[in-house]
């Protein structure tokens, strides 16, 4: 017999009568059978070595495979070369440095007597946070140093200062906050939604969250991504009404919009809430043109869940998806909208499930899903994570921080922002912009905007459990710049 046999035969009986105690008495009187069952163990034994071996080259092969079909061409024939260049422009990686204490004298008494200061000690999220406290001065630059399109001259063109106050075509700040884009196809515009927080801020009750009266939605045209023209607000909040889920004591958040192809109708989806979020609705509205005005539809509880920081997802195949925080923001929920948009399916999915994200935006790159959501901790900053998907639906799997530059500060707080949406730029395969919001509590309607770049590609810091060290998903990176520009050959079609 092959010498292969020999060593299990050694111990099968004590193996066996570990096992079962009837075998082993069977074997000690058949020694031939003894000698077929060792024969069938090891070639049992050797079928498996060969099985999980041969599982292991496939699961290299398929591993190889995604790396490849991951970095190829682009389909328009651009040399890689190119887009690489362009990418890199991007790509670069800038460092911050910066003072995080601030001299005591320049800080107001009653803020820090507030604060108690004297107890603990302040960290630099709540320094940021402190109205009178330099870090925050630092964090929200004073509006002389505002963006401004149409006064700023040729050297700012087309530079974006995250954190800056950003003018429109008009030269008032721009209010779009919590906000999403949508391109029209129809018109070749890009629209930006938002919530106008252009009120005052305060408190509905000692306890509860800062917070403006809603005013609505504002929607703002561009074609270029930087110079934006207010086309007014498109949904406003209802003065008279108070049982109306619009009425200003309310909350509206996150509005949405994407267009319908069957029905030709614009639809925005955003949270709906009272003042103490316990309301916890969406609520959805719809247009025939993209700047309006909204009617109003109704609220609902989608799948009888509460649902907090939300968004909507349109795929390339016309199907579109609502992602909310739910259980009390502890997990995140995922459904299919029916065919006009105007609600959603019964068919709904509970993903990163005790995981506590909000603020999802979901965005899709060669066929897969991916999302960036915030940890839930109010208005302040907290550390973004990035998630794939090869269904919409799930399983979504955590890839890490996607945050690249700045200092651990930086990248521990999402640049001191809060992701809202990520858009895609059409001439770029696999680079997007992500659009956060950079909430200021104090004064809610001077809450700053932070676009920076976001690019697909690469190999993510943490690899799937089960991939055998091979990543299966590309790495999501967002680039801290404290200026930048989109490179030529972004809007190309
Ligand atoms: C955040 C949420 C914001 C707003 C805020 C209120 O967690 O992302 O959209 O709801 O809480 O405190």
């Amino acid at each position: 017999s092959a010498p292969w046999i020999n060593p299990p035969c050694a111990c099968q009986p004590e193996r066996m009568s570990g096992g079962s105690m009837a075998m082993g008495a069977r074997s000690k009187h058949h020694p031939k059978s003894l000698a077929l069952r060792c024969y069938c163990y090891a070639a049992s034994h050797r079928s498996l070595t060969l099985l999980v071996w041969g599982l292991a080259a496939l699961v290299v092969l398929l591993n190889f495979h995604l790396l490849v079909t991951h970095g190829k061409d682009d389909q328009s024939g651009r040399p890689r070369e190119i887009h690489r260049a362009i990418l890199r422009e991007l790509e670069v990686v800038e460092e911050e440095r910066f003072q995080v204490t601030p001299a005591r004298s320049r800080r107001n008494p009653r803020a820090v007597r507030r604060k108690g200061e004297h107890t603990k000690p302040l960290s630099v999220v709540d320094e940021f946070l402190d109205e009178s406290s330099a870090v925050h001065d630092m964090f929200f630059p004073e509006p002389r140093t505002a963006i401004d399109p149409v006064h700023g001259g040729n050297d700012s063109m087309y530079f974006y200062h995250p954190g800056r106050v950003w003018l429109d075509t008009d030269g008032k700040p721009i209010q779009a906050h919590g906000g999403g884009v949508l391109y029209d196809e129809r018109t070749e515009t890009y629209f930006w939604y938002g919530e106008n927080k252009d009120g005052k801020t305060y408190k509905a009750h000692s306890k509860g969250a800062d917070r403006v009266d809603i005013v609505g939605v504002s929607c703002y045209s561009s074609k270029d991504l930087w110079a934006w023209k207010n086309e007014g607000v498109v949904l406003r909040g209802e003065k008279k009404n108070v049982t109306h889920d619009l009425h200003v004591s309310n909350v509206l958040e996150r509005p949405k919009v994407i267009y319908n192809d069957r029905t030709g109708k614009y639809v925005m989806w955003m949270h709906i809430d009272d003042a103490n979020y316990t309301k916890a609705s969406v609520g959805v509205a719809v247009s025939d043109s993209p700047t309006g005005p909204f009617s109003y539809l109704y609220s609902k509880r989608p799948h009888d869940c509460e649902s907090r920081d939300m968004t909507i997802f349109k795929d390339d195949n016309g199907k579109a998806y609502l992602i909310y925080s739910s259980e009390d923001n502890s997990e995140l929920h995922i459904g299919q909208l029916t065919d006009d948009y105007l609600d959603v399916t019964d068919d709904m999915r509970r993903f990163l499930i005790a995981q506590h994200r909000e603020a999802p935006s979901l965005f899709k790159f060669d066929g897969t899903y991916y999302m960036i959501t915030s940890g839930c901790t109010g208005w302040a900053p907290n550390t973004a994570l990035a998630h794939a998907a090869t269904s919409v639906m799930g399983p979504w799997e955590t890839l890490g921080s996607p945050c690249v530059g700045g200092n651990d500060i930086f990248r521990s707080t999402t640049f001191f922002s809060q992701s809202t949406f990520v858009l895609p730029l059409r001439g770029l395969r696999g680079s997007f912009i992500f659009m956060a919001d950079r909430w200021n509590p104090s004064d809610l309607r001077d809450s700053r905007y932070v676009w920076l770049p976001l690019t697909v590609g690469g190999v993510p810091d943490e690899a799937a459990d089960y991939s055998f060290m091979f990543p299966l998903w590309s790495r999501v990176s967002i680039y801290w710049h404290r200026r930048w520009r989109l490179p030529e050959g972004w809007t190309d079609s």
